[in-house]
């Protein structure tokens, strides 16, 4: 068997090709759906509720200045050369995960459509110096391709985006949040894996910018502070 190269690219916010960015929108629907589909009980959103959503709002999920979409492709496909795949090739390809980080607002930005994670810096409340939070969202491998190592390349690359937007803006911390099912103990292991610990602490969840409930789910949040 032939062994698959990996990638894990971070999708645009805009595309001056139409007919790419189409793709996108229609592939991260797709792909969404079918996530809710196949593991109903890793999410706190439901596909009855998400199928019946517009094009505009599975859009506006990759225009969301606070949202950052990464895809993991695994392909035995000898095309793509060079370490990280073009647009074109991105939209040709199965994806086979995707991870979406994003950059979680105080309740005083809440609400206030054009923030960006440099707008958000919180105060730290371990170490009383500015932080910038990132919660980990929707996170699915195709079952076909677990055990690859997509999951975890899909979080160190998220991880390492959110560093760099932190450092960025100075030698600030970065606090990285995910909230999994208590009894997912692959998702768990994974995040446990990464580096992420458990905290005990309740939150809700935020998928856009819509509360999702997750009242009716035992869940538990993991957290991970990079410095
Ligand atoms: C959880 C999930 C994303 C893991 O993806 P994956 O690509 O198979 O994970 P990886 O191959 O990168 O595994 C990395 C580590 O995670 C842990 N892990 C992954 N799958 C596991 C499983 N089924 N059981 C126990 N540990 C598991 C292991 O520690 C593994 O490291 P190892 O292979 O060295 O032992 C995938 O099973 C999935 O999409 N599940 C359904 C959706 C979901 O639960 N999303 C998370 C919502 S919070």
């Amino acid at each position: 068997m032939l062994s698959k190269k990996r990638f894990v690219t971070l999708l645009p916010k805009i595309c001056d090709n139409q007919g790419i960015w189409e793709s996108l929108v229609s592939q991260q629907k797709e792909f969404r759906l079918a996530s809710l589909k196949v593991a109903p009980e890793a999410f706190s959103s439901k596909y009855e509720r998400e199928s019946q959503f517009e094009r505009s709002v599975w859009e506006s999920r990759l225009k969301n200045p606070m949202a950052f979409t990464f895809v993991a492709i695994a392909t035995e496909d000898t095309s793509p050369s060079t370490a990280e795949l073009r647009l074109s090739e991105v939209v040709r390809l199965p994806w086979a995960g995707m991870l979406v980080l994003v950059a979680v607002m105080d309740e005083a930005t809440t609400g206030a459509p054009s923030h960006t994670p440099s707008e958000c810096f919180r105060p730290h409340d371990k170490l009383d110096t500015p932080h910038l939070e990132f919660q980990l969202n929707a996170m699915f491998v195709q079952p076909a391709a677990r055990g690859l190592g997509l999951g975890k390349a899909l979080i160190e690359a998220a991880i390492a985006y959110g560093q760099a937007v932190s450092e960025d803006k100075g030698s600030l911390s970065t606090r990285f949040t995910v909230l999994v099912g208590s009894e997912n103990l692959a998702a768990i292991n994974l995040y446990r894996k990464a580096g992420f610990k458990a905290t005990g602490e309740e939150v809700g969840g935020r998928i856009d910018t819509v509360p999702v409930s997750l009242e009716d789910t035992d869940t538990t949040l993991m957290e991970m502070w990079v410095d």
